[in-house]
């Protein structure tokens, strides 16, 4: 059995079978929290935490809008909301530690991702295990798959977003860790591994 649904511009397509439901949305309701919201919770990602530190002023905010895009010189990039505490750190210093979760970092994530340094001091919330960076001020964070420490080199503010591109000064990984994933706001283990073919 298979209908199709249509609510102002958006098209919704559902089909149903006794086993299988798919509803596949589409339009260009950008407008509609909802809409961008649903698809935003298709997607999965990574979490990163990211460090910065200004003077005595230091915080960690979750991002998982964070990822290598350029391999050799060795860049990251990190999208941060201008009202982020982390937004004008990253402004002030011109440098970031981004902290890639494992797995087992679920909760230091939630604590940095739901509280700001603007009211809150996150490191009394949660045991985050730092050690010093090697080439920049920010605090770095053990029993994270992949560590960067990161200079700014581009900044370009994206509708309610700033793209920072950070080019990365030391890295270390740790190999036997899996990452943390994140979807419809949810954490998730890694699961198993596709076949090619
Ligand atoms: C799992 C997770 C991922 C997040 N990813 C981002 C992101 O990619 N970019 C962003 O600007 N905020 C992101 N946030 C929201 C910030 O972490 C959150 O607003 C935080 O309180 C900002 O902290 P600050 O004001 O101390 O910088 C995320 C939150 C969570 C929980």
């Amino acid at each position: 059995m298979g209908w199709q649904l249509f609510s102002d511009s958006i098209k919704v397509s559902v089909t149903f079978t006794e086993e299988v439901r798919m509803a596949i949305f589409e339009g260009n309701q950008f407008d509609d929290r909802d809409f961008r919201r649903g698809a935003w919770h298709q997607t999965a990602t990574t979490v990163a935490m990211v460090t910065t530190r200004d003077g005595d002023r230091e915080n960690v905010m979750a991002c998982e809008w964070a990822m290598i895009v350029t391999m050799n010189p060795m860049r990251f990039v990190v999208s941060v909301g201008p009202r982020h505490a982390t937004h004008g750190l990253i402004e002030a210093t011109g440098e970031f530690g981004l902290n890639f979760c494992s797995d087992q970092q679920a909760r230091l994530s939630h604590v940095s991702g739901s509280y700001s340094f603007n009211d809150t001091n996150k490191w009394e919330l949660a045991d985050f295990p730092t050690y010093p960076a090697k080439t920049i001020t920010a605090p770095m964070i053990e029993g994270c798959t992949v560590n960067a420490e990161c200079k700014v080199i581009s900044a370009q503010l994206l509708g309610d977003h700033t793209v920072f591109i950070g080019e990365a000064q030391w890295v270390r990984y740790d190999t036997e860790l899996n990452p943390l994933l994140y979807r419809a706001g949810k954490y998730w283990y890694m699961g198993e591994q596709i076949p090619k073919d």
